[in-house]
């Protein structure tokens, strides 16, 4: 059986006088994988509890009767972390609202505060083999702070609301906190493509971390990332249909509504809820509809946030608007419009999602939006109509809906007219295809996909050895050897990667490795780079070190002064041919340029847009590729460059050159690019490959940074 701590803002639990359990999507479909799951479930209960003797009641009494684990706010932080940063800062801005998102740097220090605290709880409940699922946008940062705590822990993270386009998220102050924090999971969901591609696309431009399209590769851990849809619980709802109490809030509905059309909305009321816009449809609808007298506009907001203030202003909008259209179509014998400002009983919602005609549901967005799930799961007879908003998660997977723009207020008056009129048959034959759709794929197979997904991926990672540190007691017998050669690559490998090619010069801490190297005259090093001789000569010249550059195209031997070329033979009479497209592409590609090598032309693309780049850079392939296949050259698609050297030349030839000129008994070898991999393929027992930084590769040990290899290397040889 799983062990899963569950963690989510709200705990499923009402306290009043009593403990109530109280239903929702998430616990539901939890509950749904009971015997697969031992559950325990970390959030708050709701509300301000301060007196310590009923905290205590409460935690002991939740954690027996349900393995619930209460967290508790003090006012200012529901103030500044619920009200303020999550339901403030985040949520419109997740749901494209920049104009009702505000940011007070105290509301975010409460939410790393409370973040903090469900960590800590965390931390203190989970056993060796648990797994965690941390959910939406309230605890952003958890993921990264349990990762820290715990680096071989197995988290999930799910966000249930939309992840909107990086020109939205840039807008947010604390994004790259947000982002950072999201990625201590190790598997991130999201309802749709979509969001999982605006999600990529925020990393890669905000942390400037490239991605796959299923997976990050983040320092010590990759974070996969996948689309699951949430589901309802399908078998709640089956059930319901067939109790007392639904069949007699259907019967009386049926009779209060004998003769209407009944065209029904539920939601919170939120702003993202789209209600004002489809009241104006409704208005519309009215103005020219011709039987006043029996159609009714059902709509049950519930209340929800009402400290915020954006919230209430809607009420008040809402409730005036719904006047108006009331005072100009109702009649002596019909209000058109019955607004509840309530929650209703689980079995009334269920009869009245199974009597209405019509149910509108047309947020301006949303994640997923259950309701128009539920509707359709009670269309037992199979004789209504859905009309969604295309800005909904659920339009991707409820096909046969009337799909509608909720901004366009002409198109949802005249869809709820064509609904109206449906012929019986069509709508069965609609319906009965999206009914089976959601009653198959319900919130357990949502909750068992992901956490599934979540066991396989952690298998995976183990299996791989990815986070497989460097076997450092290996590689320190080799390094003692004698008559050895070091081939160590520089950009990316001993020093960090920079955006200028000129700034990467050698800082204090690759001084400080370079003196720990002369002082063992006995080791021959080799500095072996893509860069020019002119480069190497700047940085390295007075090291008593082998230089090689080009790829190893030049060489100079430690103690020469002359830089000699490796291969005289190797043809490099395609060069300008190649030059001429890369100036095509820099021409077509802002921020990108050519750099042209003695033995090699390399099309740079760091500060190019970075996804438009990396759509150029395929592109530039693509073409190489045809054209090239019959001359003598290799193509590399390295870190932001495409580059076009001779096949007669690369690292891996002049490190077997230097290993059989000079008889080496080991050679340990070190690089981060494709351009090193030429080394790491070499098959010869004595060499000892490593890998600096993430990516595929065929090296033996991977280090994640320079930093880390170059503090190893002063360890190993100091
Ligand atoms: N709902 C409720 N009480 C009501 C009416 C509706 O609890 O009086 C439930 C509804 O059944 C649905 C949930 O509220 O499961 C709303 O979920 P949805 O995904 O549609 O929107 P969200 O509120 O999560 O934005
Ligand atoms: C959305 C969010 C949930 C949240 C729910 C109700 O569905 O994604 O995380 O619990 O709304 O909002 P509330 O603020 O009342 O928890």
């Amino acid at each position: 059986m799983r062990k899963l701590v569950n963690i989510s803002n709200r705990l499923p639990v009402t306290i009043g006088k009593k403990i109530a359990k109280s239903s929702g999507g998430l616990i539901s479909a939890l509950e749904g994988l009971e015997g697969k799951l031992d559950l325990k479930w970390v959030g708050w209960p709701g509300g301000v509890i301060s007196s310590d003797s009923r905290q205590e009641e409460l935690s002991e009494k939740l954690a027996k009767e349900y393995q619930y684990y209460p967290i508790f706010l003090s006012r200012t932080q529901v103030n500044d972390y619920y009200n303020g940063f999550s339901n403030t800062s985040l949520w419109p801005l997740l749901h494209y609202m920049a104009n009702y998102s505000r940011h007070e740097e105290r509301w975010y220090e409460a939410y790393r505060q409370v973040n903090r605290q469900f960590a800590e709880a965390v931390l203190e409940l989970i056993g060796s083999d648990d797994m965690v699922w941390v959910h939406d946008y309230h605890l952003m940062l958890l993921p990264a702070m349990l990762r820290e705590a715990r680096p071989g822990l197995s988290i999930g993270y799910f966000l249930h609301t939309p992840f909107p386009s990086y020109e939205l998220f840039r807008c947010h102050p604390k994004r790259e906190e947000l982002l950072s924090g999201i990625l201590g999971a190790d598997l991130i969901g999201f309802h749709t493509f979509g969001y999982l591609r605006h999600f990529r696309s925020a990393v890669l431009r905000v942390l400037g971390m490239e991605s796959e399209m299923n997976k990050i590769l983040v320092d010590k851990h990759q974070a996969k990332i996948g689309v699951y849809p949430i589901g309802i619980d399908a078998g709640k709802f089956l059930r319901e249909l067939e109790s007392e109490a639904f069949r007699k809030y259907r019967a009386k509905f049926d009779k209060v509504y004998q003769d209407k059309k009944v065209v029904l909305s539920v939601e919170r009321l939120d702003y993202t809820k789209g209600i004002p816009r489809r009241l104006d449809a409704a208005d519309h609808f009215l103005s020219g509809y011709r039987d006043k007298d029996n159609i009714v506009f059902i709509f049950i907001c519930v209340p929800s946030r009402g400290e915020v203030q954006e919230y209430q202003d809607l009420v008040e909008r809402v409730e005036k608007r719904i006047s108006e259209i009331n005072g100009r179509y109702s009649t002596l014998g019909n209000v058109p419009i019955h607004f509840m400002h309530k929650s209703i009983q689980f079995s009334q919602l269920c009869a009245l999602y199974s009597r209405a005609d019509v149910a509108m549901v047309t947020p301006l967005i949303d994640g997923m939006n259950l309701v128009a799930k539920e509707y359709v799961a009670c269309q037992q007879d199979k004789n209504g109509v859905l009309i969604l908003s295309e800005f909904a998660g659920a339009a991707q997977e409820l096909f046969n809906s009337m799909v509608v723009n909720p901004y366009d207020i002409k198109q949802m008056s005249e869809s709820i007219g064509q609904a109206l009129e449906l012929p019986e048959q069509e709508k069965a034959d609609l319906m009965l295809p999206m009914r089976e759709r959601v009653l198959t794929y319900d919130a357990a197979y949502w909750a068992d996909s992901f956490l599934g997904d979540l066991a396989e991926t952690v298998k995976h990672v183990e299996q791989k050895g990815w986070t497989e540190p460097l076997d450092e007691k290996v590689v320190l017998r080799i390094l003692r050897s004698e008559k050895l050669g070091l081939f160590l690559d520089y950009d990316g490998t001993l020093c960090e990667i920079k955006t200028k090619p000129s700034d990467a010069y050698p800082h204090a801490e690759i001084k400080e490795l370079y003196e720990v190297l002369m002082a063992r005259p006995e080791i021959d090093v080799y500095l072996i780079s893509g860069r020019k001789r002119a480069d190497m000569d700047a940085w390295f010249s007075d090291y008593p070190f082998t230089l090689i550059a080009e790829h190893g195209y030049f060489y100079k031997m430690r103690g020469f002064s002359e830089w000699v070329i490796l291969d005289p033979r190797a043809d490099l009479s395609w060069m300008d041919q190649i030059i001429e497209i890369f100036r095509h592409f820099s021409g077509s590609t802002p921020g990108s340029s050519i750099e042209q090598k003695t033995s090699s032309v390399v099309w740079h693309y760091r500060r190019s847009d970075p996804e438009f780049g990396e759509w150029k850079a395929y592109q530039l392939m693509g073409e190489l590729m045809e054209m090239l296949s019959n001359l003598p050259v290799e193509i590399h698609h390295g870190k932001k460059i495409v580059e076009v050297s001779s096949t007669h030349i690369n690292k891996g030839m002049a490190l077997e050159h230097f290993l059989q000129a000079q008889g080496y008994k080991a050679v340990v070898c070190a690089g981060d690019d494709e351009t090193d991999e030429s080394m790491f393929r070499l098959d010869h027992e004595q060499i000892v490959s490593i890998k600096v930084g993430d990516g595929e590769t065929v090296a033996r040990y991977k280090v994640p940074s320079p930093k880390e290899l170059r503090d190893f290397l002063i360890r190993a040889l100091g």
